[in-house]
């Protein structure tokens, strides 16, 4: 057994060593006062498992199916920006350790590898694109194309950042920003060959959507549209009645509006409006494998991981990814077997309550 690394946080604590203060604040960091960045880890602790006894968990399966096919486990990556600001192979050792563990990975709009890189790094793995949409639809439009071209099975439409990043204030101490040069390789093509800075990406970026935009940009591709970033069960019911075909439940790690809800607890009310037409899904501050069958218990067909990953990446590269990804499947199958639930889709409702204050 690898004693250094017995859990997500021995991951963190050397990507912390492994990181210049800058970066590691950046990928760290949330927004002011950082209350719903803390809030999304300690909302796991109101909630408590109910295990059920002598129920037949002599074979338990962590395999589940996500968006209509299979997953080795109810546990994707999340997109996160710049990857080779924590190794160098950045998000094409992502993909090889997520399509190892035979899990999905969704490649950021922001991402420092091409889609195309990408895929040809882990040609057998399941990969979602996450895109924003820009007030140039050509440009939106490159960047869909070159996700379907690259065999990516699913655009996820990131709501929460409408034009503009969170104030993250921990960048604004350390002085962060991202390196002159910093290739954002897919956005570069979007915008004609040219290298597209940060702050010129967000103000590009199409601020004037609405709901009804949905539609349209379902419509660019036959793949199917996820929305990342909804917290309430007004927004659930509209995603629905516009045609997302899953949504995730996301406050973006909490960089985004300081102040909302952990997205554990906002969960419960976006399953109940979503009533089973869609996958919901769920991110932020999962960090066990019994964070993820609470998600499970409260509505969620899988939960997703940001940080930790990029916490296997800093610290070791892919085998850092892989092993971050090993680590979680063994906790949820572990999890799964005490709490007498020999598969994902056999955690109910039944199986977490709210903890005593
Ligand atoms: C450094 C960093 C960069 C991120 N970049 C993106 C991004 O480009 N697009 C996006 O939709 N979400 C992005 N996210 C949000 C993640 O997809 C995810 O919602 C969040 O990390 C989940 O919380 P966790 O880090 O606690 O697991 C980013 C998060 C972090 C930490």
């Amino acid at each position: 057994m690898d004693t250094e690394f017995l859990n997500v946080a021995d991951y963190e604590r050397l990507a912390e060593q492994a990181l210049e203060p800058g970066p590691y604040g950046y990928f760290a960091g949330g927004a002011c006062d950082e209350r719903t960045l803390r809030d999304n880890v300690d909302a796991y602790g109101r909630w408590q498992l109910r295990p059920r006894m002598l129920v037949d968990v002599s074979e338990v399966t962590t395999e589940t199916t996500v968006m209509g096919a299979p997953a080795s486990m109810p546990l994707l990556v999340a997109p996160t920006a710049f990857q080779k600001l924590c190794s160098p192979e950045g998000e094409a050792a992502t993909a090889r350790a997520a399509a190892a563990a035979g899990t999905v990975m969704c490649l950021s709009t922001l991402a420092t590898s091409a889609p195309a890189e990408v895929a040809a790094a882990a040609p057998g793995g399941r990969r979602w694109f996450q895109v924003y949409v820009f007030k140039d639809e050509g440009i939106t439009r490159a960047l869909v194309d070159q996700a379907v071209e690259s065999g990516f099975e699913a655009l996820v439409l990131t709501v929460d950042a409408p034009g503009a990043g969170g104030r993250r204030e921990r960048d604004l101490r350390t002085g962060f920003e991202i390196p002159a040069g910093t290739g954002v390789p897919s956005l570069d093509a979007a915008f004609g060959g040219r290298s597209v800075t940060v702050s010129e990406a967000f103000a590009a970026m199409d601020a004037t959507l609405t709901w009804p935009d949905l539609e349209r940009i379902a419509g660019l591709t036959e793949l199917p549209l996820l929305v990342k970033g909804v917290l309430t069960s007004e927004d659930a019911a509209l995603a629905c009645e516009h045609g997302a075909d899953g949504v995730i439940v996301s406050n973006h790690g909490g960089r985004q509006l300081d102040g909302v809800p952990a997205t554990l607890d906002a969960l419960p009310e976006v399953a109940e409006a979503v009533e089973g037409r869609i996958e919901v899904l769920v991110d932020g501050g999962v960090r066990r494998g019994t964070d993820v069958v609470k998600a499970l218990a409260l509505g969620a067909r899988a939960a997703l991981i940001g940080r930790p990953v990029l916490w296997g990446l800093a610290a070791r590269g892919e085998e850092g990814v892989t092993g971050v990804l090993e680590l979680m499947r063994e906790e949820i199958a572990l999890a799964l077997r005490l709490v007498g639930a020999p598969a994902p889709q056999a955690v109910a409702r039944e199986h977490v309550q709210r903890a005593p204050h």
